[in-house]
């Protein structure tokens, strides 16, 4: 609540308001630090000295000498972001082989293996409600495990030092922004995909060139909406087809039972659906889809005016003929 709307109510309510308002900000203060708390151990630091830095600093230790030395894009962390990432609480240790605290690193750390996602979350209840099990189980039917094979893991679109679980009260905006880059991350970008496929993928614009406003359509829906298929009992669908079986019809989009109810708005469409009596009431919120919005009241209002105006024809008509008759009996 701003300023403003404490000062609309009279002094008393003020008082009132005021004191709850300062306990409210305290509170969510220190909600927000305890969220922020995540920190860096200093082996972690360590690791990032050089893996958060464009060059760094080498140091001959027999001679003393430093260079700088250029660290590759790729193996390059930003620790903001992976410090608010889902597992940016993690030491690197925690996940990588302990001899990376050496320097050069030993050539046995290149054939570690890595944990899977479901080696800590496969049986877990806490985690039940994600289902990584069934995940695990669309994904290896998708077309990225099918084409790609070991090449190609959870971590190729979850990054490992960045991942994390979506705000579901975010804009949708918002939403379809972060989940397409993970997609983006290969399929605009020429470099990275090129290490796994000779195949062209990322020249996107020409294979959508049949959906009109296309830029409009990409930040509205997520490429998950068309290249996935469906399953009821998972939040995010990961069974991604080959585009040959993409979505294409409009209407399956813009009409009322419209299939981004049961995908791109399946946390929102839970809890609102239908509130202000507007089939797909939380689409309307975000977006204009046209087609699918319809209002049940505006819709029942307008039969009703179908039905009274029949019932006035029928009406008049009687009396109509009851006048005629009337009149043919004078
Ligand atoms: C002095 C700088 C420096 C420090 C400190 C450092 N690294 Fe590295 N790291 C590099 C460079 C340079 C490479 C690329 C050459 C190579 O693979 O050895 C690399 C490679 C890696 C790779 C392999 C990337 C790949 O795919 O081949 C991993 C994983 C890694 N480092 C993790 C760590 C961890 C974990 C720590 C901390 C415990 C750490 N590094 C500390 C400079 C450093
Ligand atoms: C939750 C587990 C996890 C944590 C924590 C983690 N890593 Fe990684 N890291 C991985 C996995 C898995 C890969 C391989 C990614 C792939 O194959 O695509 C990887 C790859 C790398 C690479 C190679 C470049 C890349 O992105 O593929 C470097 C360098 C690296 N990690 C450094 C670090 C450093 C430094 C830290 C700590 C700040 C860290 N990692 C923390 C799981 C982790
Ligand atoms: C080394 C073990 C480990 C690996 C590997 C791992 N996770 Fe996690 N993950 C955890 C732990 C521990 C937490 C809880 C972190 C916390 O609460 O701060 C967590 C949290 C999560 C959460 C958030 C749960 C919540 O309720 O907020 C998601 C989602 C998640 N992980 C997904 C993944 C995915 C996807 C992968 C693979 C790409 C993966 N994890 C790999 C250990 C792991
Ligand atoms: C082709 C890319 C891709 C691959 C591969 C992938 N995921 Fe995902 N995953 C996503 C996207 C996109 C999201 C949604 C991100 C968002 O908007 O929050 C997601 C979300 C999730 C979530 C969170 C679901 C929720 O309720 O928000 C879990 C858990 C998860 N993935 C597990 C896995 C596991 C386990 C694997 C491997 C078996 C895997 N993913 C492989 C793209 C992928
Ligand atoms: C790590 C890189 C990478 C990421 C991330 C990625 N893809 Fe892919 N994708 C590929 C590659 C490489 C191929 C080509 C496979 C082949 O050679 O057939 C491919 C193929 C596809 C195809 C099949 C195209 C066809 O010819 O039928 C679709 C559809 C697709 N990806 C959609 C997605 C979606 C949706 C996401 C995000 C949820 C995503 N991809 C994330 C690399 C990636
Ligand atoms: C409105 C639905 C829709 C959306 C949104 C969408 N796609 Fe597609 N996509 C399709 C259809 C349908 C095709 C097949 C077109 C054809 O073959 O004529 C396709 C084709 C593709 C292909 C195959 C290209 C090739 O070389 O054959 C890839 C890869 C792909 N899409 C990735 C993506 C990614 C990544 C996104 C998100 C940025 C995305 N798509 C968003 C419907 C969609
Ligand atoms: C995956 C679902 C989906 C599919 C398939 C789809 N659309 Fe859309 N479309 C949307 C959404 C969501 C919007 C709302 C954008 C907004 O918020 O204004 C939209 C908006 C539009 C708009 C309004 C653009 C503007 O300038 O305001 C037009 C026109 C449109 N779509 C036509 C089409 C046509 C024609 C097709 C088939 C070739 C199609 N759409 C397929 C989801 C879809």
């Amino acid at each position: 609540m701003t300023n403003k709307t404490v000062k609309r109510h009279r002094k008393p309510l003020a008082a009132f308001f005021v004191p709850v308002i300062l306990l409210l900000t305290i509170f969510s203060a220190s909600v927000a630090s305890d969220k922020k708390a995540k920190s860096l151990d200093d082996e972690s630091k360590q690791c990032l000295k050089c893996h958060s830095q464009v060059r760094y600093t080498l140091v001959d230790t027999t001679s003393g000498d430093s260079v700088k030395v250029k660290m590759y894009n790729e193996l390059k962390i930003d620790p903001v972001s992976y410090l608010n990432g889902t597992h940016g609480g993690f030491k690197c240790t925690d996940c990588h082989s302990s001899d990376y605290v050496n320097f050069p690193h030993p050539a046995s750390v290149k054939f570690e293996s890595k944990y899977t996602c479901l080696d800590c979350h496969g049986g877990d209840e806490q985690y039940a409600s994600f289902h990584f099990e069934t995940i695990d189980e669309e994904y290896a039917r998708s077309v990225h495990a099918d084409s790609l094979g070991d090449e190609f893991t959870c971590w190729s679109c979850h990054n490992p030092h960045s991942y994390r679980l979506t705000d579901k009260d975010n804009s949708i905006t918002n939403l379809v922004a972060y989940n397409n880059s993970m997609c983006l991350k290969c399929h605009g970008n020429s470099l990275i995909s090129s290490t796994l496929t000779d195949k062209d993928i990322t020249n996107l614009v020409n294979k959508h060139d049949w959906l009109p406003n296309q830029a409009l359509h990409f930040q509205k829906v997520r490429c998950i909406d068309c290249h996935a298929a469906q399953n009821d009992s998972l939040m995010v669908a990961h069974l991604i087809r080959p585009s040959s079986e993409a979505v294409k019809k409009c209407v399956e989009c813009h009409s009322t039972n419209s299939i981004l109810m049961s995908s791109l708005y399946k946390h929102a469409a839970r809890e609102k659906r239908n509130e202000l009596g507007f089939y797909n009431g939380v689409i309307t919120n975000e977006a204009y889809i046209i087609g699918a919005n319809r209002n049940y009241y505006l819709n029942v209002a307008s039969i009703a005016l179908f039905a009274l105006t029949l019932l006035g024809i029928g009406i008049h008509t009687l009396l109509r003929i009851l006048k005629n008759r009337s009149n043919a009996d004078k």
